[in-house]
């Protein structure tokens, strides 16, 4: 139904000149559903004007730049291939801007000319050692595929190439001798040197929550209270008080309730056993964050709904109060939110994925995983900014193909945050702050089984003026 039809059916008498001036067509869906909600007796076109001014005035400090919507593909064999073909489009656009990868050749050109320097960019298809110990990378891009020897007597690239893992996109110079390339160095994607340290001209403030996982029997809801509290400058020393009243955006990284049947006898951890009852008593402690907090929040793998990334929030079909809010953005999984924009200020970009294939990295790429491996998150992340993708390898996540790589990491963010892993950790690389937020329940089974060694009810908090990041520890000194 068209939005005059429906401020018609409502009651509401609509000058008819608005229809011409075109301001409805101008309309963002969240800006009609606004002007819905409005109680009007008469819409004039000065009205109108005055609603989407105030609407505007009202959103100034954040923008959502990017929001996954399930798109209509029929999905077969060929979106895989379309997909990848769309990942190694845009990482090439990136490594093409490098002084190194000068003259880039086709694979299947490279084939075909004469032996000497070569560079070229491809997808990483297989990783091999030949009994005397080189490595032989299986390089691909749309035209062929091409083997690249690394020798192991070259020890400056021995450990980026310990850390090289299937499917990611690189750039390689080296000298073509016969059929095969050796390798003289490998280029990632990466993100700029030059990136700026963006800080916000207001002292405001960005909170991080990870992982309620509400509903479960280990939930901790005094010490999520307690921080609720706190934003309602009801807790803590004078200087906490002072952050609190300066809190202007919260972003919530996932897994906001326990679920159902996320795993074998999952019943037994469970305190509430209907997924929309968990969701409607977690909407009820969030009702308490002050409304003039922007809530951001993605789903995580024990959410509701398709699981598989990119992960469109399904929250509002299954917490309806919670989308009801006026403060709350129920937003796709990764998505990418920018906040504290003013005058003069273009603002901050968060980039927000809840962590699914995080585990997979920890494990799969040597030095992180001799670095302490899930314990070393801001690792990871700094290997995915790196590659440029949130999840570079096929089966480090669950995925739905698409003729878009919606997990590139097109956009840089300012700050990147992940949850999923249930453990703090603050990092920096190249100017992007690297969080991963905590978790609000005690340690499981699962948990156990899984290797995840929790930290629960630890806040991040961020001065977006300093830059400055500060762990607020609200489960205090009862456990570590
Ligand atoms: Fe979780
Ligand atoms: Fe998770």
């Amino acid at each position: 139904m068209r939005l005059i039809d429906k401020l018609i059916e409502k009651g509401v008498l609509v000058e008819p000149e608005i229809v011409e001036t075109g301001l409805f067509d101008s309309l963002s869906e969240s800006q009609q559903e606004e002007l819905l909600n409005e109680d009007l007796e008469i819409l004039s076109r000065d009205l109108l004007k005055k609603i989407i001014g105030k609407q505007k005035e009202s959103k100034e400090t954040f923008e959502i730049i990017y929001d996954y919507k399930p798109k209509q593909e029929k999905i077969d064999v060929n979106m895989f291939v379309k997909m990848f073909n769309n990942r190694y489009r845009e990482l090439e656009k990136i490594l093409l801007q490098r002084s190194e990868l000068e003259g880039v050749m086709s694979i299947n050109r490279i084939k075909s000319d004469n032996e000497g320097k070569k560079a070229l960019i491809g997808m990483v298809l297989e990783i091999s050692e030949t009994k005397n110990k080189n490595i032989i990378l299986t390089m691909e891009d749309p035209t062929g595929t091409i083997n690249a020897i690394v020798s192991k007597s070259r020890k400056d690239l021995y450990f980026e190439v310990k850390d090289l893992v299937r499917d990611e996109v690189i750039g390689l110079t080296g000298s073509k001798s016969g059929e095969v390339i050796f390798v003289n160095s490998i280029i990632n994607p990466d993100t700029p040197l030059s990136k700026e340290l963006k800080k916000s001209p207001k002292e405001e403030y960005v909170i991080f929550i990870g992982d309620p996982h509400y509903g479960s029997k280990v939930f901790l809801e005094k010490e999520f209270k307690k921080m609720i509290s706190w934003l309602n400058g009801q807790e803590g020393t004078e200087e906490l008080k002072n952050i609190a009243a300066k809190v202007k955006y919260c972003f919530i990284t996932g897994d906001l309730i326990e679920g159902i049947g996320i795993y074998p006898n999952q019943e037994k951890d469970l305190l509430i056993l209907d997924i929309e009852e968990q969701y409607e008593k977690f909407t009820d402690l969030i009702k308490n964050i002050p409304q003039t907090i922007q809530v951001f929040i993605i789903p995580g793998n024990h959410d509701a709904g398709r699981i598989a990334e990119p992960q469109p929030s399904s929250l509002s079909d299954f917490a309806p109060s919670l989308k009801s809010m006026k403060n709350v953005h129920l937003l796709s999984n990764p998505c990418l939110v920018k906040i504290a924009k003013h005058k003069n200020f273009s603002g901050i970009d968060v980039l927000l994925y809840h962590g699914y294939s995080l585990p997979y990295f920890a494990d799969t790429v040597e030095s992180i995983r001799n670095a302490g491996g899930m314990n070393r998150t801001d690792l990871i992340m700094k290997f995915l900014l790196q590659r440029r993708h949130l999840a570079p390898t096929h089966s480090s996540n669950m995925y739905v193909p698409s003729e878009t790589d919606d997990l590139v990491i097109k956009t840089v963010p300012d700050i990147f945050v992940t949850g999923h892993i249930h453990k703090v950790s603050v990092g920096s690389y190249r100017n992007i702050t690297t969080i991963n937020a905590s978790c609000w329940g005690d340690v499981t089974d699962d948990q156990i089984k899984r290797g995840i060694e929790p930290q629960p009810a630890r806040l991040v908090v961020c001065n977006l003026k300093t830059r400055e990041v500060k762990i607020i520890n609200f489960l205090g000194k009862r456990k570590k």
